[in-house]
């Protein structure tokens, strides 16, 4: 699937299924979140521009590679988002971070947007955008909706789960943000969790329920 990348890690797949797990408490839950967070943003950012800049070591000098542009964002759409923050952020200490609070309307069921903060210059900036779980995809659409409005003009989604109904409607919203996931389901239910799934992700994260 064009713009889609499955990231089937060993490590990253053992991972998940002891996420799917019920069993799993919730520390270990959150633990692992962190882990696999980690793990699919090295993924995530494997292609990012380098360029060269000269040092010098204890015997010459050289030209070496490092990260070009500005430090990337991290944009977590609250709540289930901010477990993978943490990792990535173990990951790539520098990184900014936008927190992006959105709510369903009961009435109109339309994405409402009750906290957006942002780097000042986050459109001078590559953002990816945190939605663990992508269901229907319209938390993710709205989330990349506003960044955009703002413009933001360099995404990516960085999610765990992923149901072909989330992705079919995230991909025709915004073609040009590639996705990145660990595995892809089998469906939505009628109450739009993902199945197999491995139940709310916010819930079992914080021990809500
Ligand atoms: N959000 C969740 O936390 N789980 C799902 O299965 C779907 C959306």
């Amino acid at each position: 699937m064009q713009g889609v990348t499955v990231v089937d890690h060993p490590l990253i797949q053992h991972k998940l299924t002891l996420l799917r797990d019920r069993r799993t408490s919730t520390k270990n839950f959150r633990e692992l979140l962190n882990e696999i967070g980690m793990l699919i943003c090295y993924e995530v950012t494997r292609d990012l521009p380098i360029t060269q800049i000269e040092i010098e070591t204890p015997l010459t000098t050289m030209k070496a590679p490092v990260i070009e542009g500005k430090k990337l964002v991290f944009a977590p759409i609250l709540r289930a988002g901010t477990a993978f923050l943490d990792g990535m952020l173990n990951l790539v200490p520098s990184a900014r971070v936008a927190h992006i609070g959105l709510y369903r309307d009961p009435d109109t069921l339309e994405s409402v947007e009750y906290y957006f903060k942002a780097p000042e210059d986050v459109a001078q900036r590559l953002v990816i955008v945190m939605d663990p779980m992508l269901a229907t995809g319209n938390s993710a659409v709205a989330a990349v909706d506003r960044l955009k409005a703002r413009g933001v003009t360099k995404l990516r989604l960085m999610c765990l789960l992923a149901a072909p109904e989330g992705i079919a409607h995230f991909r025709q919203a915004h073609p040009d943000v590639p996705l990145w996931t660990a595995a892809i389901d089998s469906h939505l239910n009628e109450h739009g969790y993902i199945v197999p799934g491995l139940g709310d992700a916010g819930d079992r994260m914080f021990g809500t329920k």
